[in-house]
């Protein structure tokens, strides 16, 4: 099928692309990692600037693209919201603190080739959704490409390394075996951006998607429905389930991580309940990926995370650590994935 020009389209979602668009910004950055790896110079966005507006912290992130742009000939202006006049929507203006989102994201378009953008949490008062507004208002109001380095719905830059991750481990994913499970951590201030993201890559090429999480930590059932329609499509199942240890039996891949409630999140009618979000994860302490679980699994299969992780409750220094572990090339692919992307949509 023919792919049209991906020139100056925003970054959100994987779900705002075809299937055979991700493939071809994934192909642009296992060919820009080949490059890489043999050594050749490859300037493609030379002289290009984007800009990096964290609300949140980052460690893979901001290093990722600053040296992958870096790499592509381009630079990188990284700011923070404590340093800028913070971009605000209409009625959450204050004097000489805030400066109008449309009016920050037309001035960056006049310097710069795309802006990116992380946002979620308590820049937002943990309302679910409100993030993944404000980047389709900056995006809208931009005329350069946004971004998204991760909001409170999507983590499109990580669902493209994972995929890439699975790809070189697996092959393929047809037919395989991909497990996305919640997993128990003392800290419930995460968004749930990764597993929707790992859901839409992992649905699209065939494997038999798993989704375990203990009642209550369901995801977006747009999200599900997403998930399902894409297996529908292209062959494959979407299945969940609150039985762990069931999720894991001959799982090709496990990536088990810890989200909130989306039910005790904020919402336009109700503010963010911390301590429902607590009872919730008091009793699912035991939801962690230990040797005695990944026994369950196939045996060549593969652990994956996103990072942070949150050692010892989500997982085990034997597990993270261990043959089955993958998070290192998954955390190097976060670079590789996004100069595919950044070259596919800053240059066409
Ligand atoms: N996985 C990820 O987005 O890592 P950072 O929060 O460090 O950017």
């Amino acid at each position: 099928m023919q792919v049209k020009s991906l020139r100056g389209k925003d970054f959100i979602a994987i779900s705002d692309f075809t299937k055979e668009e991700i493939v071809t910004m994934l192909d642009a950055g296992k060919a820009l990692k080949l490059e890489n790896a043999r050594g050749v110079p490859h300037h493609i966005l030379q002289d290009k600037t984007i800009f990096l507006m964290f609300y949140a912290k980052s460690l893979r992130t901001r290093n990722s693209f600053e040296t992958g742009i870096f790499q592509m000939g381009g630079h990188a202006n990284f700011l923070t919201t404590d340093a800028v006049y913070t971009p605000a929507m209409p009625g959450k203006e204050q004097a000489y603190a805030t400066e109008r989102l449309e009016d920050v994201a037309n001035v960056l378009s006049r310097y710069g080739e795309a802006i990116c953008i992380r946002i979620l949490g308590d820049s937002v008062d943990w309302v679910y959704g409100a993030a993944s507004e404000y980047m389709r208002a900056f995006a809208a109001a931009a005329s350069v490409p946004v971004i998204n380095m991760e909001d409170d719905v999507y983590h499109p830059c990580q669902g493209m390394a994972d995929l890439m991750t699975m790809e070189e481990k697996l092959g393929t994913l047809e037919g395989k075996k991909v497990v996305i499970s919640w997993a128990y951590s003392p800290s419930r201030k995460k968004p749930v951006s990764v597993p929707h993201s790992m859901m839409a890559v992992s649905s699209l090429f065939g494997a038999h998607v798993v989704f375990a999480r203990p009642k209550g930590f369901e995801l977006d059932p747009r999200q599900i429905k997403h998930a399902k329609d894409n297996v529908a499509r292209y062959g494959g199942s979407f299945t969940e389930t609150d039985d762990m240890k069931e999720a894991f039996k001959d799982a090709d891949v496990v990536y088990p991580k810890c989200w909130p409630s989306i039910e005790f999140l904020g919402h336009p009618d109700k503010e963010v309940d911390w301590k429902a979000q607590d009872k919730l994860f008091d009793a699912n302490k035991d939801w962690i990926c230990d040797e005695k679980i990944m026994k369950l699994t196939n045996r060549d299969s593969i652990y994956m995370h996103c990072l942070p992780m949150d050692r010892s409750f989500e997982v085990t220094d034997a597990v993270a650590d261990g043959p089955h572990s993958v998070i290192y090339d998954q955390a190097e692919n976060r670079m590789h994935a996004q100069n595919g992307v950044m070259s596919i949509i800053m240059n066409g």
